[in-house]
């Protein structure tokens, strides 16, 4: 794993259950150590939390489906059609997880007391931290935690087959395409190693969902909503982002706090060090572009 702050140190493995005699759940729940002391970044991971414990039913999904014999077979179409529903719901479901983030989550508080903890170094362009006596010092991984590295959304999109790699469509000028392609694959590096093989085994099925979807009338538009409702979850995460990231960046830090971050709308630059509204439109029109119909 990269050797650096991940979104599994600040939320996987900081999360205990807050009463030990019950199992966690989204309402048994606290985290062992923030960097503010605040109730907003606890609810910050509380919230990605929730999208992690609510998403384990994605993954039994996508698992009845790495274990299917032949997903192709006429027998299974049924039961595939009835998982892609059952994703479609669960992706409304995170939806609306994330947008009642807005309800918990100060974004004066996230902005200026919780973010700056999170800055890491490794975009293009900019002065990256020197690992001093490390030879490989320029290549090592030094971003921060994102919830880009919540291995559920990875899983999510391998699964239905998301292409993050191809460039936007219609490309948009150079300044705004920035760091697009990679930030996922890079991504993975700050995953758990147990994490990225079950993105690996998804990545190596044989015959993906897509294909049968695509050869199947029965179960493309069963995938085009699954699809369609991934869609949605990205434009509400971009308008989180905007709300917590973006519009914060032009405000005026309160007293005590140091601006960080100088640059404009496209410019606002994600933890991952990303140009974020570049970035998140071009996870958003990757997915777009998935949908079969
Ligand atoms: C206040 C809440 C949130 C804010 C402000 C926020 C902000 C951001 C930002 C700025 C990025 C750009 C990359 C980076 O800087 O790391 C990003 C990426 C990402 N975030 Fe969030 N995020 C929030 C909540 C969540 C939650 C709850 C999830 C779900 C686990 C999530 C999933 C992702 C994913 C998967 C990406 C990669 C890009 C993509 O798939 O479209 N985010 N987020």
């Amino acid at each position: 794993m990269a050797p650096i702050l991940t979104f599994a140190d600040t939320v996987l493995w900081n999360a205990r259950p807050r009463d030990p005699h019950r199992p966690l759940s989204i309402d048994n729940i606290h985290f062992e150590n923030t960097f503010s002391g605040t109730e907003d970044e606890m609810n910050f991971y509380k919230t990605s939390a929730a999208v992690e414990l609510q998403g384990i039913e994605a993954i039994q999904i996508i698992h009845r489906y790495l274990n299917l014999d032949d997903p192709q077979d006429r027998i299974n179409e049924s039961g595939l059609r009835n998982d892609l529903a059952r994703l479609k719901a669960v992706l409304e479901e995170l939806t609306e997880l994330m947008g009642s983030v807005k309800e918990a989550v100060d974004p004066r508080v996230f902005y200026w007391q919780v973010r700056p903890w999170f800055n890491g170094s490794g975009s293009g362009g900019e002065q990256r931290w020197v690992y001093e006596g490390i030879a490989e010092s320029a290549v090592v991984d030094t971003s921060g935690p994102s919830a880009g590295q919540s291995t559920i959304m990875h899983a999510i999109d391998a699964f239905l087959g998301v292409d993050h790699r191809q460039l936007r469509c219609p490309i948009p000028s150079i300044r705004k395409q920035h760091g697009d392609s990679a930030f996922m694959d890079r991504m993975r590096r700050y995953m758990p190693g147990s994490h990225r093989d079950f993105l690996d085994r998804i990545d190596d099925t044989p015959v993906a969902i897509r294909e049968v979807a695509t050869e199947r009338s029965g179960l493309k538009e069963a995938y085009s909503d699954a699809m369609r409702a991934l869609k949605r979850l990205r434009d509400i995460h971009i308008r989180v982002a905007c709300l917590y990231v973006i519009s914060m960046a032009r405000t005026h830090p309160p007293d005590g706090f140091q601006r960080r971050e100088t640059r404009g709308l496209e410019g606002a630059r994600g933890t991952g060090g990303n140009h974020v509204a570049s970035l998140l439109k071009a996870g958003r029109d990757a997915t777009q572009r998935a949908i079969l119909e």
